[in-house]
């Protein structure tokens, strides 16, 4: 991966740096060149414009006026050569006899001006520009200035050289960054590959050390936010085979105990038999009761319940339920008393009694003696709710985000497997309500059910 990152970085800078260096090279030889050519061709144009005007003064004879010419034409940082209209020199400036005769190209003769890099006899590069002279409109001759290029090509290099220099010190410092650019990329990818090979192995424990808010931090947070996931299902998962172990075994002991008691049954008084039975029988229901209740999360899981809706009064419903649970609160002494107005509802009775079994159940077993437990219905225009409140022992706050949780319970003291407010919170989400729970520790608990009215 680094090598990928190091390589994706390295080209794309090396291609920017030489085409940098491309583009300069060549703006700068044209710069320095057009300069120079422009330079000449414009001396050259003013030499033909003078030549125009005075040339009456002239007669044809190029030689005899070469001196003339040369010595008005000529131009500083220049050689000029003074050509016939055949191309031979008739003079050049430099004042040095050059045997030389010229090929003048045809758009040369009919007047246009031509600029020409060449190599001398010596090897110097040099810039050659040629401007015909005209009389009486006839190219009678051709003023050829010459200047060496040597000492600008030495200029250009010198440029090149420095800017090929500061573009390696970039290329370099651009290497050191995608460097450490592809080590922060790294490092963190390498600590959580790390750690999650841990989690992998079933190596909980460990957690991914982030401070960074871009995505790489995002996936540590997730990635650990899953192993808190995974630790907590893992102790609700043991906490439930325990609370269902001691659930089963209650009723079972005491079953056991009763049919090892009543197999004698000679020895034991009718009212003690009866006792008996009865003992027998209501561990045998609560027995059932907490299979019903596995099977119901069990289907809850799955998905698989299905409501089976009809019109009813919710009303009634309660009423119903607080007067069977009153016997049970009157056990502990709790008042408990209900209030509410008719409520004609569309939804699945049995599945909302359970919900509302389940909630009392609740507030009558977390609460003491001589507490109270009051439940009321409010209607509303688009829904209904349902308050059952108690002055119990309350839920700490670190608690209530969890108790819907499966298998979750705050208090462990009590009976119970952690199943009835989960799949009350369900059932409540299947008929489209919600359920809130306000508590605080050593006050007591409100539950909030509310449900909206579904046309039917
Ligand atoms: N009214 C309440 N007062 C105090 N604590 C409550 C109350 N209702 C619920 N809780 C807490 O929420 C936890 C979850 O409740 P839930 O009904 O799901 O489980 P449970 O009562 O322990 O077992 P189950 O209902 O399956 O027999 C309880 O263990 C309890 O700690
Ligand atoms: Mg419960």
């Amino acid at each position: 991966m680094r090598r990928r990152i190091l390589l994706y970085f390295m080209s794309v800078i090396l291609l920017i740096v030489i085409l940098f260096q491309a583009i300069f090279t060549f703006a700068i030889y044209h710069y320095y060149y057009g300069n120079i050519e422009e330079t000449i061709r414009q001396h050259a144009q003013t030499s033909r414009s003078f030549f125009d005007q005075y040339h009456p003064l002239y007669t044809f004879d190029l030689k005899e006026y070469s001196s003339e010419i040369i010595h008005s034409f000529q131009m500083p940082g220049t050689n000029l050569l003074l050509l016939n209209s055949r191309g031979e020199v008739v003079q050049s400036s430099s004042g040095l006899a050059v045997e030389k005769k010229v090929n003048i190209p045809t758009f040369l003769k009919e007047g246009g001006t031509l600029k020409d890099i060449v190599y001398s006899p010596l090897g110097e590069k040099v810039m050659t520009f040629y401007q015909p002279l005209f009389h009486q409109d006839q190219v009678i001759g051709y003023l050829c200035y010459e200047t060496s290029l040597t000492d600008i090509d030495k200029m250009i290099l010198r440029f090149t050289i420095i800017t090929l220099v500061l573009n390696l010190i970039i290329a370099s410092a651009a290497f050191i960054l995608s460097w450490r650019l592809s080590n922060s990329f790294l490092k963190p990818i390498q600590h959580i590959i790390s750690i999650s090979s841990k989690m992998a192995k079933g190596q909980f424990q460990n957690r991914i050390e982030t401070k960074s808010p871009d995505e790489l931090g995002h996936l540590a947070l997730t990635l650990n936010y899953m192993a808190d996931e995974i630790q907590e299902n893992e102790r609700l998962k043991n906490e439930f085979i325990s609370s269902i172990s001691h659930e089963l075994r209650t009723p079972l002991t005491g079953i056991k105990g009763w049919a090892e008691t009543l197999k004698d049954p000679d020895y034991l008084s009718k009212d003690e038999i009866a006792q008996g039975m009865g003992i027998i029988s209501s561990e045998t229901d609560r027995l059932i009761h907490l299979v019903e209740d596995l099977l119901d999360f069990s289907r809850l899981q799955a998905n698989r319940i299905t409501l089976f809706k009809h019109t009813f009064d919710l009303n009634e419903l309660l009423e119903e339920i607080v007067f069977h649970w009153k016997i049970k609160a009157q056990e502990k002494q709790i008042s408990l008393t209900y209030s509410g107005d008719c409520a004609v509802f569309w939804g699945d009775e049995n599945r909302l009694k359970q919900v509302f079994l389940n909630i009392i159940d609740n507030a009558v077993k977390y609460t003491g003696t001589k507490g109270e437990v009051k439940v009321s219905l409010q209607k509303f225009k688009k829904a209904v709710s349902v308050k059952i409140c108690d002055n119990g022992q309350g839920i700490s706050e670190e608690h209530i985000p969890h108790i819907s949780k499966t298998f979750y319970q705050a208090d462990i003291k009590h009976n119970g497997a952690g199943i009835g407010l989960a799949i009350a919170y369900n059932i409540v989400a299947l008929h489209g309500g919600k359920i809130d729970v306000n508590s605080e520790e050593g006050i007591g608990t409100e539950v909030v059910v509310i449900l909206p009215f579904l046309e039917a």
